[in-house]
């Protein structure tokens, strides 16, 4: 029979509500069996919802538990310290919601943690384990190691291509209603405000999609609070940008990925669809939504047939946030459970371990810092290799 490993959960709120619990349940390796949280009544009604067992709201009590393979963390981000490190103590593997930390020296003690414990961590940056964006990436690689351009493609033909004509250069497009935000996220004490808690999934993906380029330098503009765009220079001169616009719109999916290569554009539209063009007649490829509350509506999918499910959902709602769970795109979440599962149970690296969550951070960092000293910084090797932690 397949190993089963058992779950605690620390933190039951709104993304435990909609990710964790129902991916939970929906995994045959994993059984949730503890629901804990500082709000009793919370813990409680999320483990009536899910048919959880076992309720607490002192984490020592699962430490105690020897049945608890791993612990998921989903507490406001100041929390993170002391619940890693008492899992990592007690021998427990860690999930552990973005960001890893909201400080570096924060993410030096979680790293010696996780390290001294000998316990796998994985931290939910989980836009790098999305479907489509494997999907673009492969086609860029590809493209990269082999140009096959449109034969229309115009090229002057009396001169060499520039260094710069060779590289690629990825952005990330983020337009947020932020207005929809609640306090505790924007609180710089408990959740940092949106560089640190959001910007971090678009650097660590700009960081993965570039591997095993590392970053040298970093720009940001903006306010570290809110609407903010982001430079990232990669070691082999390829480049990232990332434009978080804070006055945006629920009706039209939240982010756009481009990247351009040696005459050739790879896009996804919201891990609903890809497109590519520059390699022949233009293609569009388009991936199955993690939830899907109306499958009989946009059957076509992709962009159009999301916006016609949205449409369909918000009808006649004012101001609501019902449904917002049952219509959700495939963002990664699913597949970064999955490969943390198999992760353990076989012992395989993490599919995003503490270097990754460390380094995010400091990027995070780094590009509050370039904000208030209004220039770019350097990102310093012995930022992202810790051998001796
Ligand atoms: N990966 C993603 O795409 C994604 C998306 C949304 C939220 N998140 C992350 O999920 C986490 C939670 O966000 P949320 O919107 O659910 O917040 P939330 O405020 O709704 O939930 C947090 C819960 O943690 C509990 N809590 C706080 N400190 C605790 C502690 N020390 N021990 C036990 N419980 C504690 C709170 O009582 C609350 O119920 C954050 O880290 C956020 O960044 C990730």
């Amino acid at each position: 029979m397949a190993k089963v490993l058992k779950v605690a959960q620390i933190g039951c709120g709104a993304f435990a509500e909609g990710q964790d619990f129902p991916n939970f349940a929906e995994n045959p390796r994993v059984e949730c069996v503890w629901c804990c949280d500082i709000n009793e009544a919370r813990a409680q009604e999320m483990a009536k919802k899910f048919g959880i067992g076992q309720v607490t709201t002192k984490i020592e009590d699962i430490m105690r538990d020897p049945e608890v393979d791993f612990i998921k963390v989903c507490t406001s981000h100041e929390a993170h310290l002391p619940i890693i490190e008492a899992a990592a103590a007690a021998g427990k593997h860690i999930f552990c919601e973005k960001p890893m930390a909201m400080e570096n020296e924060e993410g030096f003690k979680i790293i010696r943690a996780v390290r001294k414990g000998g316990v796998k961590i994985c931290i939910d940056l989980n836009r790098r384990m999305s479907p489509s964006l494997h999907a673009l990436r492969k086609r860029w690689l590809a493209h990269r190691q082999n140009p096959k351009n449109n034969s229309w493609r115009y090229t002057e033909t009396d001169r060499q291509p520039y260094p710069e004509e060779l590289a690629s250069h990825f952005l990330a497009r983020v337009q947020d209603d932020t207005a929809s935000y609640r306090l505790i996220h924007l609180d710089p004490l408990r959740g940092g405000g949106e560089i640190i808690g959001e910007t971090v999934h678009w650097l660590d993906l700009a960081c993965w999609w570039f591997a095993p380029q590392v970053p040298t330098a970093i720009q940001a503009w903006g306010t570290t609070r809110l609407y903010h765009g982001v430079n990232l220079k990669f070691s082999g001169g390829d480049t990232a940008t990332i434009l978080f616009n804070t006055g945006g719109t629920f009706d039209y999916p939240k982010e756009m990925f481009e990247v351009t290569c040696l005459g050739a554009l790879f896009r996804n539209e919201c891990f609903l669809e890809n497109q590519y063009y520059g390699m022949g007649d233009p293609e569009r490829e388009v991936f199955p939504l993690q939830r899907d509350c109306l499958p009989e509506v946009g059957k076509q999918g992709g962009l159009d047939g999301y916006q016609e499910k949205y449409y369909a959902r918000v009808k006649g709602l004012a101001n609501s946030k019902e449904g917002h769970n049952n219509l959700q795109m495939d963002k990664g979440h699913r597949g970064m459970l999955e490969g943390f599962v198999d992760a353990i149970i076989n012992d395989k690296p993490s599919p995003c371990d503490e270097v990754s969550g460390f380094l995010s951070t400091y990027l995070a960092r780094r590009a509050i810092e370039s904000i208030r000293l209004n220039q770019p910084l350097p990102v310093p090797l012995d930022m992202i290799y810790f051998d001796v932690l």
